[in-house]
């Protein structure tokens, strides 16, 4: 038959997996859910938050007439003057209103007085603080003093000038004169907070009188603001740097006295005179450094420039100033999009949810050390990667399509506002990386549970600690973004770091309607995606190439040295020879039996003219374990010698620990020998281990099965591994099924889960036939079965063995002798005697075995009747008047043994009595005894 292809077991593989699969509803179901309910459950509570905002006190400008909170739509007025701030800025505003542009004043009480870190005598006396009469302070100074004297005296009138034309009214009223407030701004011009707050709004002129300091109002959209006096300071200073420093001063915290003394601002004409204007002003910008507001200060570049023109031009020149106002809009709504502010956390759990599935999965195959049988049925490591890693990730983009789909369906912004081709990347490349971590990690366990809880543990902390502490160090921008990238490193932060990145995206677009992150976006320097992908994308190669390796070293048990990609450059040694033992086999040499020495010859013989015909030559075998905690290396097997021909059922009969499955271990690929060789159709075990799997079928001594699958599917599986096809595969199938007596009652539609210890005996017996191997290793195979399947059993291995060679170890005699052709005893790791069983019970069983069974008075008699049927006889067992001897067959005829009985009978009461030729176990018995003799002698 000629050897599966590469596609013919990644196909079998596939359709194993996808039944694998099938079975599995339960935890796909829960799998696609999991994505499914966090997605409802974000929906559900952005429709909550939706309909919350949906309520009147989130849109634009409608209130209860009288500040009541509650009052029915007729005693509501609307329109944008109605609105409160956060209003205004949902408004549809197609005309913005106009407001009168305003200086920004220190409140009363903090305005600049005379203190002991500010000592100059143009500043008032603190006393003015007292009557909030504070006048308000101005710097300035210029390299020209007479001239900024000269234009500074024009910048406050002596009285409040109302135009005729514009009567009370509060622009016209605000372009002549200058109006200023110490209500702190708005982050935009559609409201001016100076006149809904009820604050007073000032004028300020040089000198107040005493009836303007009562002030009086003026109209402004519905309301009346009340317009009071305020006296302006010019102050002159002989330098900048000395306004630098009364500033700093007067800033809170800047002197001694810890006490605020504001000044309005300050100017400084530089060079300025009649033909240049070049001036620089001083402001106060902390009002807007929290809160992104509009600082008032378009006002005072008007003040001085208007002044500077009245000095060039004469006092009836003005440039007036009469409102500012906003950019027009339209209404907008307020959204606050969750699936971008929970989504990081939630969405990184959905993500990471397929890492335990992954890794449960390909522990799962560990612990049952399924692997390693797929591995010994002809599985190479090729179809297994491919198929494994392509079925991983089919599911994980299953799933990730699930999820994106689903979401986007919901309409979560997270998913519709940010570009697929982004996102489809990102995903992709993150769930690569993990399947490629799964591989990695899997090597680590070999037990589910611990693997499942270490997984689920790991997935709920790396979200966790995503969120409440990567997070915060990844918007705190003096946090060194070196540190950012190397924990990204680990693959859920990388994975965080995204989502987050997208969240963001996602968040600001649909509120500001620019639309979430594109391609161009990646150039961007503070977003992360871009190191993101390429720490992702390189650690998958990386991590790829990792857990190949170390698949590699493990899953071919021993038989690679963890350097096993440097085997071409290593000098190839000549076999090894082990000193330690040689004084031990020599002695060996000399005890072993003529059969053995004639196996040994015969192998020899073998060696030097190689034929395929014989199925399997063992050439001077040896296993040692070395020895631990300063024991004694074990020797396990020591040199052992065997040919076993085509058509040949060779049965290993030997004591627990006699070395057995030490042997066919090593026959099965599963360890190394330490020194020696065996062939397998030619192949040597040590170098062609690969070539020799696609012939061999293995019953090892516990069933290694797949719990959710039937016994047909395992069968078929395996069969496909073997490169059977079609109809060929069915009826190896079911002639499988019926011989094994797993075809009746269902039982091959059943899954293994459910197969009692009897029944995936025969199943693990079926799957070592299957395909035809030439060679078949049985471990026990007919262990805990009843004896009707023991019976079926042995059928099939006699039919079997026709056709190729069987290598099968039993503790049953019964057995041995109803399937082998040749025995070999195997006590303390060597072969005691090698020979079909009759040869076997004639060499070792020229004995009879009399049994008598007396009262205890006449032992000695039956001994003594014994004793004249032979003198050479031995007592083998002796229990209260039951004594077994070993008769020589040469001395005894059965006769003299009959009358002998018959004339004890006479003289005494004999219970009971018997005589048997040997039997197998007798020749087991006594061979092990023989051995363990020599054992302890030597
Ligand atoms: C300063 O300005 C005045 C006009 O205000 C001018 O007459 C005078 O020459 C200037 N002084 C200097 C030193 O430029
Ligand atoms: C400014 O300089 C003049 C003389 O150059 C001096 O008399 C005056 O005291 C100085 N003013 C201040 C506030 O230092
Ligand atoms: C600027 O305004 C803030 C806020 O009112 C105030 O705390 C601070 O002292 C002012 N700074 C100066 C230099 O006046
Ligand atoms: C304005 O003043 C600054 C500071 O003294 C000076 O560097 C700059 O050249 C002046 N500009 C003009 C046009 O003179």
């Amino acid at each position: 038959m000629a050897n599966p292809s590469f596609w013919t077991q990644a196909n079998a593989l596939l359709r194993k997996n996808l039944t694998f699969q099938k079975r599995n509803v339960k935890t796909n179901v829960q799998l696609v859910l999991f994505p499914v309910i966090l997605c409802l459950l974000v929906f559900a509570l952005q429709c909550v938050i939706d309909t919350q905002f949906d309520k009147p006190e989130f849109k634009c400008g409608c209130v209860c007439r009288n500040n009541r909170t509650r009052c029915a739509d007729s005693e509501k007025v609307c329109g944008i003057q109605y609105s409160d701030l956060l209003q205004a800025a949902l408004c549809a505003i197609p005309k913005p209103p106009q407001w009168p542009p305003l200086l920004q004043l220190p409140e009363p009480s903090n305005r600049a007085v005379r203190t002991a870190s500010l000592p100059f005598s143009d500043f008032p006396d603190a006393s003015c603080r007292i009557t909030d009469s504070c006048p308000l302070t101005m710097l300035f100074t210029a390299e020209n003093h007479s001239l900024a004297q000269t234009v500074t005296a024009s910048m406050f009138g002596s009285a409040l000038s109302m135009s005729d034309y514009y009567d009370r009214d509060i622009y016209a009223t605000s372009a002549m004169n200058v109006l200023g407030s110490d209500s702190a701004p708005g982050q935009n011009n559609f409201i001016e907070p100076a006149f809904s707050t009820g604050l007073p709004i000032y004028y300020l002129q040089r000198n107040c009188s005493d009836a303007e300091k009562f002030g009086l109002s003026l109209p402004i959209a519905d309301n009346e603001v009340e317009l009071k006096c305020a006296q302006a300071l010019n102050l002159w200073r002989n330098s900048s740097s000395e306004i630098n420093s009364e500033l700093y001063k007067g800033y809170y915290g800047g002197n001694t006295e810890g006490q605020v003394n504001e000044i309005v601002s300050a100017f400084d004409f530089l060079n300025s005179n009649e033909n240049r204007y070049n001036v620089s002003i001083w402001y106060n910008s902390t009002y807007g450094r929290h809160t992104n507001v509009l600082l008032r200060i378009p006002r005072s570049i008007n003040l001085i420039s208007n002044s500077y023109l009245q000095f060039l031009l004469g006092p009836g020149t003005k440039v007036l100033f009469e409102f500012v106002k906003e950019m027009p809009k339209p209404e907008s709504n307020f959204r606050l999009d969750l699936s971008s502010l929970l989504g990081t956390l939630f969405f990184t759990w959905v993500v990471l949810q397929l890492f335990p599935v992954v890794l449960t999965s390909l522990v799962y195959e560990k612990q049952q050390k399924l692997r390693i049988m797929m591995k010994m049925h002809g599985l190479g490591d090729g179809p297994y990667w491919m198929i494994s890693y392509g079925y991983f990730l089919a599911i994980s983009v299953t799933y990730m399509l699930c999820f994106v789909i689903f979401g986007s369906l919901l309409g979560l912004k997270i998913f519709t506002i940010n570009d697929y081709s982004t996102q489809f990347v990102f995903y992709f490349i993150y769930i690569n990386l993990q399947i490629a971590l799964a591989f990695l990690v899997s090597s680590i366990f070999s037990n589910v549970k611990t693997a499942t809880v270490t997984a689920y543990i790991g997935v709920f902390g790396t979200g966790l600690l995503g969120g409440f502490l990567f997070q915060f160090f990844v918007q705190n921008t003096s946090f060194p973004r070196g540190w950012i990238i190397v924990m990204e490193l680990y693959p859920g932060f990388a994975l965080y770091r995204g989502l987050y990145e997208f969240a963001q995206f996602s968040f600001e677009g649909s509120i500001s309607g620019t639309g979430g992150m594109k391609w161009q976006n990646l150039s961007e320097s503070t977003n992360g995606m871009k190191e993101v992908l390429i720490i992702m994308l390189a650690e998958w190669i990386v991590i790829l190439f990792a857990a190949f390796y170390i698949d590699q070293i493990l899953s071919s048990g021993s038989r690679k040295s963890p350097l096993f990609f440097l085997k071409g450059f290593q000098k190839k040694t000549p076999f090894p020879n082990l000193d330690t033992q040689m004084q031990v086999s020599k002695v060996f040499s000399q005890m072993e039996k003529r059969d053995v020495i004639q196996e040994k010859e015969k192998v020899e013989e073998l060696l030097r003219e190689p034929t395929i015909n014989h199925a399997i030559v063992c050439d001077d075998l040896k296993k040692v374990y070395p020895g631990r905690d300063g024991n004694p290396d074990k020797f396990a097997v020591r040199g052992l010698f065997l040919s076993v021909p085509q058509g040949e059922c060779f049965g290993m009969l030997g004591p627990n620990g006699a070395g057995k499955t030490s042997f066919i271990n090593m026959m099965i690929g599963l360890t190394k020998p330490t020194s020696g060789a065996a062939f397998v159709q030619g192949l040597d075990i040590r170098t062609h281990m690969e070539g020799i799997y696609t012939t061999m079928g293995v019953c090892p001594q516990h069933d290694l099965l797949w719990e959710s699958l039937t016994g047909r599917e395992h069968l078929l599986f395996y069969g496909r591994l073997k490169n059977l096809k079609g109809s060929v595969l069915a009826q190896a199938v079911e002639e499988s099924l019926k011989s094994l007596n797993l075809f009746h009652g269902g039982v091959a539609d059943k899954q293994a889960r459910k197969y009692s210890g009897g029944m995936k005996r025969r199943l693990s017996v079926a799957i070592s036939l299957i395909g035809d191997p030439r060679v078949v290793y049985m471990d026990e195979p007919s262990s805990g079965l009843d004896p009707a399947s023991r019976k079926s059993l042995w059928n099939v291995v006699k039919h079997a063995k026709q056709n190729r060679a069987i290598i099968l170890t039993t503790h049953s005699m019964e057995e041995a002798e109803a399937l082998c052709d040749r025995l070999g005893i195997f006590v303390n790791g060597s072969l005691q005697c090698v020979g079909n069983p009759k040869e076997l019970k004639a060499r070792y069983g020229g004995t009879y075995v009399f049994t008598m069974t007396t009262s205890s008075d006449h032992e000695k008699d039956v001994e003594n009747m014994v004793h004249r049927l032979t003198p050479n006889a031995n007592k083998i067992y002796h229990l209260s008047g039951t004594q077994k001897f070993e008769l020589p067959k040469e001395d005894v005829r059965i006769g003299d043994v009959f009358q002998a009985v018959d004339a004890a009978k006479r003289n005494f009461t004999v219970s009971a009595w018997g005589l048997v030729d040997t039997t197998l176990e007798d020749v087991f018995i006594k061979v092990a005894r023989d051995a363990n003799a020599f054992d302890t002698l030597s």
